[in-house]
């Protein structure tokens, strides 16, 4: 049946992924060079019209959960209004949004009052001189108050995401967690993926979620949640101490996700992507430009959505790391 944005492996996308900016106004040191990255023209960047146009497209064949991500979403100008647009599309579809933080404490108040539900905050260290030389930016500080002002607005349950990295911050994983603990945020290791715009991931130098676990447990008693909590989510969950805390692991490489993966994405520049790892993209805007029917468009989404591999083959002879950097795949 290929009706619907449905694959091959009979997968169902119900969480689309828009990349709304590929810029950054940071600079993790795993992610890009110091000085940046080649950006998009903005001639070629959908303009809010546009993508309210597609976002619709995907919520009437299925999609229940929007997330805008970057770059750095917030460097969108139009970013409030762009939300409202999606909270006014019927069925309305829940709207989350994966920021670095920086600069939210500004506009966490407009986004919730536009119709924002939630926030996952990318937040490696909560050690100031770490967090300066891993993100080359002094803003510790900003995302602090990101936080907070996101926990105030109602943008909840916070997420913290943090990449685990050796050398970096892998001995202090049990610090982000207490921190985190003690403000309420729910916090999400992640095992880190070849998707540096450097090429420089080794598998070997990865810190695996076991590794992250057995840190945890020195000072914690883990106890897994559940499979069936999981529904598609990423984060492998467990209870802190028995409750109702919980931490997660995000391990895409050593246990991946993929069969039960519901996501689909759209970069900023109208390119369909069914999966962080794809090696092809589906040209919405070429189409979106010329004037191409809702039908054409919605074909052009389901035909992306049908060539989705069953997995993403990290460490599987053959595999190659995409061309287009994280940082405008959204992650
Ligand atoms: P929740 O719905 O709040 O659980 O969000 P999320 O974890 O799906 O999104 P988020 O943007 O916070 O991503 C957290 C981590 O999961 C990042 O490192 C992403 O790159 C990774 N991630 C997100 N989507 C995928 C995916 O489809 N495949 C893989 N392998 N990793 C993903
Ligand atoms: N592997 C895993 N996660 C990554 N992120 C950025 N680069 C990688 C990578 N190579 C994270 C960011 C952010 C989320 C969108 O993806 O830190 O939390
Ligand atoms: Fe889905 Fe691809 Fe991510 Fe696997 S790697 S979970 S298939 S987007």
């Amino acid at each position: 049946d290929r009706v619907g944005l449905v694959d091959q492996f009979g997968r169902r996308a119900r969480d689309l992924r828009v990349s709304v900016t590929d810029r950054c106004n940071l600079r993790c040191t795993y992610c890009m060079p110091a000085e940046g990255l080649p950006w998009m023209p903005r001639s070629e960047m959908l303009t809010d019209e546009e993508l309210l146009r597609v976002i619709g497209l995907f919520v009437r064949d299925g999609v229940t959960q929007v997330r805008l991500t970057g770059g750095e979403p917030l460097l969108r100008r139009s970013l409030v209004d762009l939300v409202q647009g999606i909270a006014s599309l019927r069925p309305r579809p829940r709207i989350a949004m994966t920021t670095n933080g920086v600069g939210l404490e500004r506009v966490a108040g407009a986004l919730a009052a536009a119709g924002l539900d939630r926030v996952n905050v990318s937040l490696d260290t909560i050690d100031a001189d770490t967090f300066t030389t891993l993100t080359r930016r002094d803003r510790l500080g900003d995302v602090e108050a990101g936080l907070r002002a996101a926990a105030e607005a109602g943008l909840t349950p916070v997420k913290v995401n943090a990449v685990a990295m050796r050398g970096v911050n892998d001995d202090a994983v049990a610090d982000v967690l207490a921190w985190c603990l003690e403000r309420g945020y729910e916090l999400r290791f992640i095992e880190q993926m070849p998707l540096d715009a450097q090429h420089a991931w080794d598998r070997v130098d990865m810190v695996t979620a076991e590794e992250i676990r057995d840190r945890l447990s020195q000072r914690w008693t883990l106890t897994p949640l559940p499979a069936t909590d999981r529904g598609s989510a990423p984060a492998e969950r467990f209870l802190v101490d028995g409750g109702p805390a919980t931490v997660g692991i995000i391990a895409s490489v050593t246990a991946p996700f993929c069969a039960a993966c519901d996501r689909t994405r759209l970069t900023a520049d109208g390119q369909v992507r069914n999966c962080l790892f794809s090696q092809t993209e589906t040209d919405l805007r070429t189409p979106l430009r010329e004037g191409a029917t809702d039908d054409e468009l919605l074909g052009l989404l389901r035909g992306e959505m049908w060539r989705k591999r069953a997995g993403h083959g990290i460490g599987e002879p053959g595999f190659t790391q995409p061309e287009r950097p994280m940082s405008s795949i959204g992650g």
